[in-house]
């Protein structure tokens, strides 16, 4: 019987089997929930699949996912291969090798390939290939506007149709292979409708989230230097209008200014949040998207590429310097994106599924776009704030959809809960199916509260790690295969060694904590930073010779389950965002009062992480609100608004070594108030300082 069994005992739990051993542990001694038969409460320690869920289930035992993924490990060629050829089209098969790496610096450059000599496009296998199959008909998006009643839908049909008029518009303004095209827009259709139709004339996409300031789409313009900037001209996100245009206008100046100048700027006009008469204008650069782009035929040919030219960019922050344009070939991604999403949310053909995320960050290109529409997947695409216009309307999307999967990130798990559970039960909710959650560690409250109150114990959870530069799923419970723990991401996804290193790079086995890094490549792996393939090798190869670091810290516990326990490097995670301490540090310093700045995280009870920054003013200014507010609107101009800090603390010094290096760790205890953890002291320069700041805390 190759079913998980639905009482506390784990007896289909091989203790013999390969790697990931840990994972076949006894589980017999956890207390255990079966799905849909009781709440989960905190003296439960897992949450078993039930038989019912299981049978159904892709992957519905432990031994079938051992069987996988030791096939997965053993032989990756014939593994992924395997699944390439079956499940994608190519134009022509990839050569004998199919794939080639290396990940040791000493080794040589690091290179990571596969597939390479397959000729595919993305696009064709998203929309041609599933109407060939017979889903011509099938929605491929249920658009829901920020104003509820206000929705649309589009048919693979009809989404292809939209698909093949914007790539014809491109190539119409000379846009080719190897382009870049910046895009900054809001959850429109129209966003996934411009990725699809760079991919389809084999153009890169460097989506930019429409919540990034112009300085920041300025940085990343001059960075990629592309032909066209699609925009729109305002959107409406709850109550508020914020219009767009004026952001890419400005960022356009600043761009040309660095010598880089765009060509067009088409814009789509968003007619319910402004009209185009109210629109400011650049004749001869801006245009107008209804005005062009439905005038052009609705087929075109596509573009075929190698596997490994580039389908996309996209810019992450790191623990130093400006972001980093990470980039994503063809082949690989596409293989990956779409096989995590089919496992991890278990996807049958009938789900209608929803992820919360922007297309502006990896979560909306992987999981929007690319691996549910490869799939054929009904996706829900909502433009606006899911607390607008109040804290029902999520399962007011999900019951007028029948949403079957519904992905989130803890940020929103735990912004819903604060505001009762009656916005949840005055919704029926029954089409939920399987539930998801990104961007951070979920604490397991807030688990328990997504499992028993949303998903009213019926709906596993995948708890799904992964990262920009890792394209698709790393560590993650496959629903039905094995009982989940609340707050653990559990085992990783087939291909995928995950390896837990002690500072020195050595290896820890069983229960065990320390940095996380994988072993060997995957598809759907990140094969450079654009334009700088050395700080790749640097940030993600350098600190553990012979593993990809990821920059977070993993414990393992005794089960073998993974416990992602956040970033080890000056990276913060703010609702879910990737922010980088030394771009608020640099955005700080630019203000001309201000002469030195150092940021840290602090924990938050909604937002995960929150942005405390510790400020020195110049000689001569003092502190004031007036100063304060300034500072945070620098941020917010340099950055985003999502950027801005919650707390300045003044500093009339900064706790530093007698080599002038700042010691955040006392920065980190005195903004959390840990006053009695501030440890040694004595090494800094000035010890005095930590005292001036202690008095200064709350000033
Ligand atoms: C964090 C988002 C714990 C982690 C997909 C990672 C998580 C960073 C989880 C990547 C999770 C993401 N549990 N931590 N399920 N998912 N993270 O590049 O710190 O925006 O390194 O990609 O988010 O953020 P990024």
């Amino acid at each position: 019987n190759n079913l998980p069994p639905s009482t506390a005992h784990f007896s289909h739990v091989d203790a013999t089997a390969p790697q990931p051993s840990a994972a076949a542990a006894k589980l017999s001694h956890l207390k255990a929930v079966v799905l849909g038969e009781a709440l989960a409460s905190e003296d439960d320690d897992v949450v078993v699949p039930s038989h019912e869920f299981s049978r159904q289930a892709l992957v519905p035992s432990m031994q079938k996912y051992l069987e996988m993924y030791k096939a997965s490990i053993e032989d990756p060629a014939k593994f992924w291969s395997g699944i390439a050829s079956s499940e994608f089209y190519w134009k022509q098969k990839w050569g004998d090798q199919v794939y080639s790496e290396n990940l040791d610096v000493k080794k040589g450059n690091i290179k990571i390939e596969w597939f390479k000599g397959g000729i595919t496009n993305v696009c064709y296998n998203c929309l041609d290939k599933n109407i060939d199959a017979g889903l011509g008909d099938k929605i491929a998006i249920y658009w829901e506007s920020n104003e509820p009643g206000f929705d649309a839908t589009l048919t693979y049909s009809q989404l292809l149709h939209r698909v093949c008029q914007l790539a014809n518009y491109l190539k119409s303004i000379g846009v080719r292979k190897g382009d870049a095209v910046v895009v900054y827009l809001p959850m429109l259709m129209e966003l996934p409708i411009t990725m699809l139709a760079c991919a389809r004339i084999g153009a890169v996409h460097s989506v930019v989230f429409a919540g990034f300031s112009a300085e920041s789409l300025a940085q990343r313009i001059v960075d990629c230097k592309p032909k066209v900037v699609i925009t729109c001209n305002a959107v409406k996100r709850g109550p508020k209008t914020i219009n767009l245009k004026d952001i890419v206008d400005a960022a356009l100046t600043e761009s040309a200014n660095n010598g880089i100048s765009v060509d067009v700027c088409l814009t789509y006009e968003n007619q319910s949040a402004l009209k185009r008469e109210n629109t400011k204008w650049q004749k001869g650069r801006d245009v107008w998207w209804e005005d062009v782009v439905p005038k052009y035929p609705t087929s075109c040919d596509v573009e075929w590429v190698d596997a490994e030219d580039p389908l996309f960019l996209l810019y992450t922050s790191g623990s130093t310097g400006k972001p980093k344009g990470v980039l994503h070939t063809t082949g690989g991604y596409m293989v990956y994106a779409a096989t995590t999403f089919k496992y991890a949310f278990d996807y049958k053909d009938s789900d209608v599924y929803w992820c919360t995320a922007d297309c502006g960050w990896i979560t909306g290109h992987s999981y929007v776009t690319y691996g549910p529409m490869l799939n054929g997947a009904t996706v829900v695409v909502f433009e606006g704030a899911p607390n607008y216009p109040d804290p029902g309307r999520c399962w007011d999307i999900v019951d007028k959809f029948k949403v079957t999967i519904f992905y989130t990130a803890p940020t929103l798990v735990r912004s819903l809960m604060r505001d009762g559970n009656e916005y949840v039960t005055r919704y029926s909710r029954k089409s939920l199916r399987v539930l998801g959650s990104v961007g951070e560690p979920i604490n397991p409250s807030a688990w328990r509260w997504l499992f028993n109150v949303v998903g009213g114990s019926r709906c596993p959870i995948s708890d799904t790690w992964w990262q920009t530069e890792t394209g698709g799923f790393m560590i993650t419970p496959l629903p039905g295969a094995w009982p989940q723990k609340p707050g653990s991401a559990t085992f990783p996804f087939f291909g995928i060694q995950p390896v837990i290193v002690d500072e020195k790079g050595v290896e820890l086995d069983g229960e065990c904590s320390g940095y996380l890094c994988v072993k060997h490549s995957w598809p759907g792996a990140f094969r450079t930073l654009y334009g700088d393939h050395e700080r790749y090798e640097t940030t993600y190869f350098k600190p553990f010779s012979g593993y990809y670091f990821t920059g977070d810290g993993c414990r393992r516990d005794k089960d073998g389950y993974h416990w992602l326990t956040g970033r080890v490097d000056d990276v913060i995670n703010v609702s879910g965002h990737r922010i980088g301490t030394a771009e608020v540090e640099s955005a700080l310093v630019s203000h001309p009062h201000c002469a030195e700045a150092a940021v840290v995280g602090i924990e938050h009870e909604v937002k995960g992480q929150s942005i405390y920054a510790f400020v020195t003013p110049v000689e001569g200014i003092s502190y004031s609100d007036e100063l304060r507010k300034s500072l945070i609107l620098t941020v917010r101009q340099q950055i985003g608004a999502f950027a801005a800090p919650d707390k300045i603390h003044w500093a009339p010094g900064l706790p530093k070594t007698r080599s002038g290096k700042i010691m955040r760790r006392i920065l980190r205890k005195i903004a959390s108030r840990q006053l009695d953890e501030l440890g040694d002291t004595s090494t800094l320069a000035d010890p005095g300082v930590v005292d001036q700041l202690i008095q200064l805390a709350d000033i």
